[in-house]
């Protein structure tokens, strides 16, 4: 069995594989695709690209780029992509892994992206594989870009994840070890609800508590997507809940995948910044 080796790319003909992945994934048009001479640049200029591979063909890659944020850089990663039929055999969180060992071998100590919040299988990935936080809700983040939105109509809202590469909680997730969360008190902020054969979600503003925030989403997409209604009306949901939390000083902390999908918001006083 191939364990999918990761390397540095840095040819044309790389960049041309990396490009045939971008349209397979994303559907993007020819003009929103990332040129070559754009990777050749930002590579020169401080970018990560890392490719998976199998024998000679890229399966895999992730790319970020150099970034400044209000008092402090990060490496900004942009796209991290697995060709469909290669998907669930751990690649994607391997690229994540060495992005992180070549981010820290440059001096960042941060990694950052932005991931639509109700992508679940996102959210585990990001939150519990990998251990990042997030504490800032973007609304609408992409503006007029449509096709970067869910589904038709729909804003393009994203949170800003953040992954402190050298954190005790990063560092025990790279060995495979998931903290356990047990706090002592837990309310549900955001709640699926099976109402007439739709997942509907149900909102309580969140209270006084000092314990864990919950914000539970549909585990799988497709669950809502056909109901345009629907989709827009979770949308609309989840951003007042995290917004909320996040005012309250609460960040995401971990993400659980049983059926739906569940973020887990702790106040965040004492974390490394
Ligand atoms: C996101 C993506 C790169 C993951 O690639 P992958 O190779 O399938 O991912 P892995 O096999 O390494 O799994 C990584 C993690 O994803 C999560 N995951 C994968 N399948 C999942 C599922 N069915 N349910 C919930 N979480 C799941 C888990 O956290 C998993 O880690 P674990 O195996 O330790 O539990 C891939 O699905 C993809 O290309 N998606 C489209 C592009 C995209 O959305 N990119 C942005 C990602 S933020």
């Amino acid at each position: 069995m191939t364990d999918f080796p990761i390397r540095k790319l840095r040819t044309h003909e790389e960049f041309e594989q990396v490009r045939r992945i971008q349209k397979i994934i994303w559907q993007h048009s020819e003009i929103e695709l990332t040129s070559t001479h754009q990777y050749l640049l930002f590579l020169r200029t401080g970018a990560i690209l890392l490719g998976a591979f199998d024998g000679e063909r890229i399966v895999g890659f992730v790319f970020s780029f150099p970034a400044v944020f209000p008092g402090r850089s990060a490496q900004h990663s942009r796209q991290l992509a697995v060709l469909p039929e290669y998907r669930s055999r751990g690649i994607g969180k391997k690229l994540k892994w060495a992005q992180r060992r070549e981010a820290g071998r440059m001096g960042f100590e941060w990694v950052t992206w932005t991931a639509d919040p109700l992508l679940a299988r996102n959210a585990d990935l990001n939150f519990h594989t990998l251990g990042a936080w997030a504490r800032t809700y973007l609304t609408d983040y992409y503006a007029a870009l449509p096709n970067l939105a869910l589904a038709p109509g729909l804003a393009t809202d994203r949170l800003l994840i953040e992954w402190p590469l050298h954190s005790p909680e990063v560092a025990c997730r790279k060995r495979g070890r998931f903290p356990l969360r047990c706090p002592d008190r837990m309310e549900k902020a955001v709640e699926v609800r099976r109402v007439a054969d739709r997942l509907v979600p149900r909102y309580r503003s969140p209270g006084g508590t000092d314990g864990a925030l919950l914000i539970e989403v549909p585990g799988q997409l497709t669950e809502i997507t056909k109901d345009p209604d629907l989709v827009s009306q979770w949308q609309i949901v989840i951003r007042r809940a995290f917004r909320a939390c996040f005012k309250r000083g609460f960040a995401v902390t971990d993400f659980v995948s049983a059926g739906t999908g569940c973020y887990i918001l702790e106040k965040i006083t004492g974390k490394s910044e």
